[in-house]
């Protein structure tokens, strides 16, 4: 069974990591939120392909593995569509978080009873979790779950571990199970582009495209893997614009940056287009910079090189991109990093310190955001490190 596998790769790298201490590792699942359904934690989703919101796995020293549930307060199947058969995904006991909880949604404020089994599992001992030390946007369900049951175990942090390194290393590489599934994700993600590009007309509102593009994921029983860009003229300068409720005019180019979500697996792409395909002089000129810039990162890319190393340029890809800006002067408006890791999430884990390897999976996206023009430009692909080089996952590359 493939989760249990990867629960036992996991627990043979902490030991590997941490070779003198024993203890239990943790694994939390997120909570729905009143806006939107689930969206489970990538790294519980990894280890259970469980969509059950607040439930938690444990896996002691000894390699047994434990799956504690709410104990629902209500018939949660009368509001809810829940998992199928838990007792098929490989775990050696299931058990009740704690008592019994109000209603059929469990929350994340909730209170001691609730998870007292849980609790009087971790009162001693290591404890092993994804709770690295730097703040950043991964790892919330662990890191949330065991900053509440702080408040109920109080030395319960001194006595926990960091095991992010080992979860993303095993995330980072892709199996060929999971490219499948990025596959799939990428080739939604293309359709919609394909169907934002034969609806570009003179005023067409960016609404109206971000509306087609989530028309194409929703057809094909996909997410948006994040909030969609679409983003026409100058607006294509805010690398992150999310109001994509401006029209667009003939003149101009749209910047649609989407990726579809498939299990969990997200696609991450970029076409830049002119209206009737009629780019000016300029914007063609630059255009065709960033192609440029992108294949010859692409041509770079392979194990042994780096997304992004300072002392080595040489041999970092982001670097590449900068040397071909700089040919033509325009480096200074190349602003964000040339890509990165690509999977569960969208920025997914890895270790970017780290030299690319077979298996990866990585975005490149150079672009030239040029404000005193207007002029946004981005081009976005997904590849996938093999042996030798990259393949690109989301067109013929080039
Ligand atoms: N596609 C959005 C990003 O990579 O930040
Ligand atoms: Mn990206």
């Amino acid at each position: 069974m493939m989760y249990r596998q990867r629960r036992l790769e996991l627990l043979q790298r902490v030991q590997a990591w941490y070779p003198n201490i024993t203890g239990n590792i943790v694994i939390a699942a997120s909570y729905e939120n009143p806006r939107d359904t689930l969206w489970q934690d990538s790294t519980f989703w990894y280890f259970t392909g469980l969509n059950e919101p607040g439930a938690v796995v444990v896996i002691s020293s000894e390699g047994t593995q434990t799956l504690y549930l709410p104990e629902y307060g209500e018939d949660r199947t009368v509001w809810m569509q829940c998992e199928g058969d838990i007792t098929q995904c490989g775990f050696d006991e299931i058990r009740p978080l704690g008592n019994k909880m109000r209603g059929y949604q469990p929350t994340m404020w909730f209170a001691a009873e609730e998870h007292v089994n849980i609790i009087a599992a971790l009162r001693g001992g290591h404890i092993f979790a994804c709770i690295p030390s730097y703040a950043n946007n991964k790892y919330i369900a662990q890191r949330w779950m065991l900053e509440r049951w702080s408040l109920f175990i109080p030395d319960i942090l001194q006595r926990c571990h960091d095991i992010s390194p080992c979860v993303a290393s095993l995330r980072r590489c892709k199996s060929s199970y999971e490219i499948e599934l990025i596959q799939h994700a990428v080739n939604i993600t293309l359709e919609a582009q394909q169907s934002v590009a034969q609806a570009l007309c003179d005023g067409i509102l960016e609404s109206e495209l971000h509306a087609l593009v989530m028309y194409t994921f929703i057809k094909h029983d996909a997410r948006a893997a994040f909030p969609p860009i679409v983003a026409g003229g100058h607006r294509a300068t805010i690398l992150h614009y999310h109001a994509n409720n401006q029209p667009i005019h003939a003149n101009e180019l749209v910047v649609v940056d989407i990726g579809a979500s498939v299990q969990g697996y997200a696609a991450d792409i970029t076409r830049t287009f002119a209206i009737n395909n009629t780019f000016t002089d300029r914007q063609r000129y630059l255009y065709d910079i960033v192609c440029e810039a992108q294949t010859s990162v692409f041509q770079h890319a392979r194990p042994g090189m780096w997304l992004c190393n300072t002392a080595e340029p040489d041999r970092s890809l982001h670097h590449q991109a900068i040397a071909v800006f700089k040919r033509y002067g325009l480096e200074r408006y190349f602003v964000h990093s040339i890509g990165h890791f690509l999977g569960l999430d969208v920025h997914d884990v890895g270790n970017v310190q780290e030299p690319l390897r077979a298996g990866d999976v990585i975005t490149i996206e150079p672009g030239l955001y040029l404000h005193e023009e207007g002029i946004g430009i981005r081009q976005e692909d997904d590849y996938l490190i093999t042996d030798h080089g990259a393949r690109c996952l989301s067109g013929e590359q080039r």
